[in-house]
């Protein structure tokens, strides 16, 4: 009987040792101190021994599960910690690695020029009025003095719905919504897209972007209308850059002038940039024609006007070089990141 508890006490001892999980102890504890496990096994074959040794054996065998007891006790506990350590080792998250590079995006090149020209106009006492994308005829053409026969109506330049509407080819027709529902003094700018049936090239595109600006109250002479856009080059460029006019024609305005601005890379010297000129053209302008005052309901005897227009990605593409206006349409990031 001793022998035989020895036998299972050593041998239940050594597996313990070598055992790497608390499932295979589980195993064991049952197998050994179990209901139908070995320990169990000899209490019933107590039969056998002599009733006056049956306490010392009894209490052999007790001793014995005792003493397996705390062993696999131990065991569980220390396997227990290896596991826990285990999981956290592999669950570690390592703090010396290099963080995931969060991209981010800019604002469009052209959309900061349109917000500095805003902001310089602003500065001087401008707002900013809105108008709709899709026109009719009327504000388009009409209101601007372009009668029905006029050439700048013609289709291959307009994109026209129907008869009646269209996509607005200028910012202009803003000036008669703002004449028809505000009362002088008027001085607002109008940044928006505007509209053409143009093919795309490095020049042109079937959509693009202008800035209107109109002045209108008693006494503008042509003299405020130089004084602005000299005002406005002198901000955008810097000090010593003014305009240059040139005689034109709009019909909306009269007199017209087509406005050079002093190229800021020569200061006016001629260079590559202004192709030996000095100036570089930057926009349409001139004295809000009595007509457009007249219908749009603002007495021509009691005041007058000025009004000037310019394309956004123009200045843009002179502002940093640009010499493919498709690269401010195409988004690609590689340009577009250029411009943080
Ligand atoms: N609307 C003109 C254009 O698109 C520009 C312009 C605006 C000219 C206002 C004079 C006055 O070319």
């Amino acid at each position: 009987m001793k022998e035989k508890l020895s036998a299972i006490l050593e041998g239940a001892l050594k597996e313990l040792d070598s055992i790497q999980d608390t499932a295979a102890i589980e195993n064991l504890k049952v197998r050994v101190l179990g209901k139908k496990g070995e320990l169990t096994g000899l209490l019933r074959g107590m039969g056998s021994v002599a009733p006056e040794e049956r306490p010392i054996v009894g209490q052999m065998i007790n001793d014995v599960r005792k003493q397996l007891e705390t062993a696999i006790e131990e065991k569980q506990l220390k396997l227990m910690e290896t596991e826990k350590l285990k999981k956290l080792e592999a669950e570690t998250i390592d703090i010396t690695m290099p963080g995931r590079e969060v991209k981010r995006g800019t604002v469009h090149p052209m959309y900061q020029v349109q917000k500095k020209l805003i902001d310089i106009f602003v500065g001087m006492g401008f707002t900013v009025a809105d108008g709709p994308e899709i026109e009719l005829d009327h504000f388009n053409f009409e209101l601007m003095n372009i009668p029905k026969n006029h050439p700048a109506r013609d289709a291959q330049d307009t994109f026209y719905f129907n008869d009646n509407i269209l996509l607005r080819t200028h910012t202009s027709p803003v000036q008669a919504h703002v004449m028809l529902t505000q009362k002088p003094p008027i001085r607002i700018i109008c940044p928006g897209r505007v509209y053409r049936a143009d093919e795309v090239d490095a020049t042109h595109s079937p959509v693009f972007h202008q800035i209107e600006g109109l002045v209108i109250d008693k006494g503008i002479t042509m003299a405020d209308l130089k004084g602005t856009l000299d005002t406005f080059a002198r901000q955008l460029y810097g000090e010593g850059i003014d305009t240059r006019f040139r005689p034109s024609f709009f019909p909306f305005t009269e007199p017209s002038a087509e406005v050079d601005v002093r190229c800021s890379a020569c200061k006016g010297k001629g260079c590559r940039i202004c192709k030996g000129t000095g100036y570089i053209e930057i926009l349409g302008a001139g004295m809000v024609n009595p007509k457009v005052l007249e219908m749009c309901g603002i007495d021509p005897t009691e005041y007058t006007g000025f009004a000037f227009g310019m394309g956004i990605e123009r200045v843009t593409n002179l502002k940093y070089n640009i010499k493919d206006m498709r690269l401010l349409y195409e988004n690609d990031v590689r340009f577009i990141e250029q411009f943080k």
